[in-house]
């Protein structure tokens, strides 16, 4: 895999997808980005760092959940988004909510500078999820805890075909580690090797509705990160492209809509006092 490329595709995919992001799946990310934040269990003047931060649909509850008391700081790798998660901010009066365009895989903040730090399906996306989880770390104060969510085990969501379809017109890899950290005890491996302790992991099954297949298309293709991919393929590319996802997803669907099963990973882990 070649790590520059890779956050080249993210970074400019997320551009594109930017903009119909929340349309395609604020609902459907909603029962993970809940627990998390159910874990988080954040307390006013609290200091955050929201990982990977999209358009803010969990940082701005952050924000609420900590006051003008405390302080996020959301990053993501994508510039788009975050003027997008800016405005959002501007919009709630959230002065305490800033937002940088940074990478995962290199917190440009100092050691032990926040209380709790977030990531909310953003490991999938990451080159070096270990080393993006050890900067979590390093950045979390002594008693600081974590809480990060990716989707679960290829198995488990219907909607994997994408990638394949997608890497299939472009010949290379979208989203080479996309499932590397949802099956098994990856996630809880990962949290515990870089040095998290009371790592708890919860495994949550969900379905992703669909009114019929221009939606289900609209989500996987322009809403997310094969989008730069996408972006370039001619029109009869887009329409074989299509069908061969609804083709993959025809064992869901009823009638004109589709009910695709996919499952979510919600770990927490704390960085131990004196460590
Ligand atoms: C599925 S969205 C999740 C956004 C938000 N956390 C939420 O729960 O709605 C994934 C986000 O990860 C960001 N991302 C992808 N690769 C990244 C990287 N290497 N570093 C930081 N952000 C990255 C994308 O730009 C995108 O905004």
């Amino acid at each position: 895999m070649d790590a520059k490329l890779q956050r080249r595709v993210q970074r400019y995919g997320w551009d594109k997808a930017a903009a119909h992001y929340e349309r395609y799946w604020a609902r459907q990310l909603e029962p993970a980005q809940a627990l998390l934040l159910k874990y988080a269990a954040l307390s006013p003047g609290e200091r955050v760092l929201d990982i990977a931060a999209g358009s803010g649909l969990v940082t701005l509850k952050a924000a609420d959940a900590v006051g003008p008391a405390g302080a996020v700081v959301a990053t993501d790798i994508s510039e788009q988004m975050v003027d997008l998660l800016r405005a959002n901010a501007a919009e709630r009066g959230h002065a305490h909510l800033t937002v940088e365009r940074m990478e995962a895989e290199q917190l440009r903040f100092p050691d032990a500078s926040f209380d709790v730090v977030l990531c909310a399906l953003g490991l999938m996306y990451v080159t070096d999820p270990a080393a993006s989880v050890s900067e979590m770390f390093r950045v979390l104060k002594p008693g600081g805890r974590m809480v990060a969510a990716v989707w679960g085990a290829r198995a488990d969501c219907g909607w994997a075909e994408i990638f394949p379809i997608v890497e299939r017109r472009v010949a290379s890899e979208v989203c080479p580690l996309f499932f590397q950290l949802g099956g098994g005890d990856a996630l809880r491996w990962t949290l515990e090797g870089a040095g998290f302790t009371d790592v708890a992991v919860e495994r949550i099954s969900t379905t992703l509705d669909y009114a019929d297949g221009d939606e289900a298309c609209g989500a996987a293709f322009a809403g997310g990160p094969v989008a730069l991919a996408y972006a370039r393929f001619d029109e009869p590319t887009v329409a074989e492209a299509h069908a061969e996802y609804l083709a993959s997803i025809e064992a869901h669907r009823h009638g004109a809509g589709y009910a695709v099963p996919g499952e979510f990973v919600v770990a927490r882990g704390r960085r131990a006092a004196g460590r």
